[in-house]
């Protein structure tokens, strides 16, 4: 069934009625180090529309992390035009909030697991705003932890701490998610039920996700496009691919298959055929 057909939220109303797209990326330009400089990024040209599941697929090292910073706010420019809604990004903003690759960087280590969702809130002057309690409660059960809101960070999984971080981004209800391949330290399972939870998110309130991997599998789950990143230094974005696929998608299906072997063939050179085998 395709959740898309859904009554759409009074948010997507309003998102539909601001039109164009969520970021605008023209020949961006990122450049690290003043002695020694390196060309991370180079002449990427990407839009992101509203409402859209975009994944950022690439090698190890090609600029997927960089390119998400820049869309934070945490990292600018060194030439081209980075918009959100228009205006250039001039830094971090509460509507774009961020997953880290490393859960450990982004949790308070000394509060609990529900303190933490609510310094999320706290942070974002949010707190105690009409239902903010109902709001932690509804995040904590949808990623699985509100049987342990008192233990702290070190008392957790590492895929806990993970899930954490998603309940505390949620929780302010951000437009846009940006997320640095936060499912990659997951086992199978749980990662599935995260990729359902984070559907059914994204579905029910129609947030725009800009979601990094390197996992074509992963990519093709999610994803309405695919942008795939070339292999630095100098990595711009030399494809884009939609999947048309109803979700939720099967593994299985030939058609995913196809373009399994395809995105395998554009990030590593495997012929198709190889890749079928
Ligand atoms: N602050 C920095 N200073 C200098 N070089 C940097 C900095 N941040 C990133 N780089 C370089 O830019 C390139 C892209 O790094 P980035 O972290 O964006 O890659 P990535 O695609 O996210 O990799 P991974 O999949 O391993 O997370 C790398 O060569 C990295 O060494
Ligand atoms: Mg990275």
């Amino acid at each position: 069934m395709d959740m898309r057909a859904e009554a759409p939220s009074p948010r997507t109303e309003r998102a539909r009625r601001r039109g164009g797209p969520v970021f605008s990326i023209k020949g961006l330009l990122k450049v690290f180090g003043d002695d020694k400089p390196y060309v991370a990024l180079k002449d990427v040209e990407l839009t992101v529309e509203n409402g859209e599941f975009l994944c950022l697929l690439g090698a190890s090292g090609c600029g997927k992390s960089t390119l998400l910073n820049l869309l934070a706010g945490f990292e600018k420019p060194s030439g081209g035009e980075l918009l959100y809604n228009s205006k250039p990004i001039a830094g971090p903003g509460r509507e774009r909030v961020m997953f880290f690759q490393d859960a450990n960087a982004a949790l308070l280590p000394w509060q609990t697991v529900q303190q933490n969702v609510e310094f999320g809130l706290k942070l974002q002057g949010l707190l105690h705003n009409q239902g903010w309690r109902e709001r932690i409660e509804e995040c904590l059960e949808l990623v699985g932890l509100a049987e342990h809101r008192h233990k702290v960070p070190s008392e957790i999984s590492g895929g806990m701490r993970q899930r954490l971080q998603i309940a505390r981004a949620l929780a302010v209800e951000p437009d846009v998610l940006l997320m640095d391949e936060p499912f990659a330290a997951l086992d199978a399972i749980t990662r599935r039920r995260m990729h359902e939870a984070l559907l059914d998110v994204w579905q029910r309130e129609k947030r725009t996700v800009v979601f990094v991997t390197h996992d074509i599998m992963e990519a093709l789950t999610l994803a309405d496009r695919i942008a795939v990143m070339s292999v630095g230094p100098g990595s711009r974005i030399a494809h884009i691919i939609e999947i048309k696929q109803p979700r939720p998608r099967n593994p299985a299906d030939p058609e995913l298959g196809h373009l399994f072997a395809h995105l395998e063939h554009l990030l590593h050179g495997v012929s198709p055929e190889e890749s079928m085998q």
